[in-house]
């Protein structure tokens, strides 16, 4: 372990500044205006894969954004650590809620400030820099490929129909993630579970123009009105998902393993304070821990219609919308989930309006196994460099990917993060520790001796 430590301290300012010149780079994958800065961004981790001592590195175009692939493979007879992230990131909206800029990444009080410091390019960039420092220090213990893509964000669809095309080139033994978080500095943590999604937009449509409020109102549906009243009736008075067959397929989980779940180190005190709420909610009978790991959600993520400019305008819009996602548990589907929402959302509406309902992307909820080699190789090198065992948590988010790799590659994905959830991904003012950043390039390479040398 020296000679981690040792390269760390030598080369750490480097690293930093080479993560801050990746994180000026504004690589947005749902908007197209910023196409260009996210190709630029595939290019820049092709260079840092390159100088770090890669084969094979090529920027791949897909009808979307690109995957950035790469190996080194020492012997054939050795195992395989696939490294998967991604280097695309949300957008930086709202932007005056930014204590500085988005892409101008600053080092403020121990945290690199920036839109994807820690979701995913920090974490993603430490993997990188293990490599190198493998590499440099004669270290690397098997061989690793790496496939990093630009379009995590939006749902990675194109990286789908990319490995069913690559099957044969991403042959290996377990796919390594750094894209989710541990429980605190001191109490690490390996999320063994991840939520599905099913993300669909909703158009309520009342009249076929907007009217005066006065001359229509009260006798014309207004479709936000609707739309309100449509999404109260998705929920019970206990925040039950009132979607006919909604839970069908939902595993429970037994009383041992609930008790498991909750003993994990949780203050809602804490909770409640970070967020500035009187009280949490959510469905009865359940925990905050299991609500955001065991439990599937409907929750909305946008809302609007009518006039919302300054001043008043007395309008009967013709229109609403919503964007509304549903998180899923093992072993609900995403297809199913959204033909069964879209059904229940259509027989809702009165006949007064029309209402359309859209898909957009999905992803399937995921178990990860505690008792694989893999598994047993990360929790190791977390206790060796953190000094503590980490504990196993369901995650709440989702990387639709996890679960294809599996379908497809047959391989089960460790996700091995090092973020915070306090560190306000998707968010203004998002951030990434320098100590969880260094803490992760520590830990990687220790992650890669241990799967070795367990896989024998
Ligand atoms: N890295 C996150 C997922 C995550 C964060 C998992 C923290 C566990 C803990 C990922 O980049 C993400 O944000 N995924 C999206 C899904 C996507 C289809 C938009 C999500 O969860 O909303
Ligand atoms: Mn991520
Ligand atoms: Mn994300």
């Amino acid at each position: 372990m020296e000679h981690i430590k040792n390269y760390i301290n030598q080369h750490q300012e480097r690293f930093i500044s080479e993560l801050m010149d990746m994180l000026r780079i504004p690589s947005v994958s749902a908007d197209s205006k910023y196409k260009d800065d996210v190709l630029r961004n595939a290019e820049f981790v092709k260079k840092s894969l390159v100088e770090a001592g890669a084969d094979k590195v090529e920027v791949c175009l897909t009808p979307g954004h690109p995957i950035v692939y790469a190996e080194k493979i020492i012997d054939a007879n050795l195992p395989t650590v696939v490294v998967y992230g991604h280097y695309d990131v949300q957008p930086p909206d709202p932007l005056d809620l930014w204590d500085s800029p988005p892409f101008e990444p600053v080092i403020k009080d121990g945290l690199i400030v920036a839109r994807g410091s820690c979701d995913d390019k920090g974490q993603m960039f430490m993997h990188v820099k293990a490599f190198e420092l493998m590499m440099k220090t004669d270290a690397l213990p098997c061989n690793v490929k790496f496939m990093i893509e630009g379009e995590e964000e939006v749902g990675s669809s194109n990286l789908g129909n990319w490995i069913r095309e690559n099957k044969e080139r991403l042959k290996g033994d377990v796919i390594l993630i750094s894209d989710t978080s541990i429980i605190a500095n001191d109490i690490p943590s390996i999320d063994v579970g991840l939520r599905g999604l099913s993300y669909v937009e909703v158009e309520v449509a009342g009249p076929n123009r907007d009217l005066h409020s006065g001359v229509y109102g009260g006798a014309v549906a207004n479709p936000i009105a609707i739309l309100c009243e449509m999404i109260s009736k998705c929920k019970d008075e206990n925040n039950h998902i009132t979607i006919p067959g909604f839970y069908d397929k939902v595993l429970t989980l037994t009383k041992e393993e609930r008790e498991e779940l909750n003993r994990a180190p949780f203050s809602l005190d804490e909770y409640k304070k970070d967020l500035n709420i009187d009280d949490v909610h959510g469905e009865t009978g359940y925990t905050t821990l299991e609500r955001t790991g065991i439990r599937p959600t409907f929750e909305l993520n946008g809302i609007w219609g009518g006039y919302i400019g300054e001043g008043a305008k007395t309008v009967l819009p013709s229109k609403a919308f919503a964007k509304i996602s549903m998180r899923l548990v093992p072993n609900q589907t995403s297809d199913e989930i959204t033909k069964l929402f879209a059904d229940h959302f259509n027989s809702l509406a009165p006949t007064s309006v029309k209402v359309k309902v859209t898909p957009h992307h999905g992803g399937e909820p995921v178990v990860t196994p505690t008792d694989s080699i893999a598994f047993k190789a990360a929790s190791m090198a977390m206790e060796a460099t953190f000094g503590k065992k980490p504990i196993p948590t369901r995650g709440g988010g989702s990387i639709p990917i996890v679960a294809l790799f599996e379908k497809e590659l047959g391989l089960k994905s460790v996700l091995m993060g090092f973020g915070l959830d306090s560190d306000l991904i998707h968010s203004p003012n998002e951030h990434y520790g320098v100590f969880n950043f260094l803490k992760g390039i520590e830990t990687i390479p220790v992650f890669f001796k241990n799967f070795t040398d367990l896989s024998k």
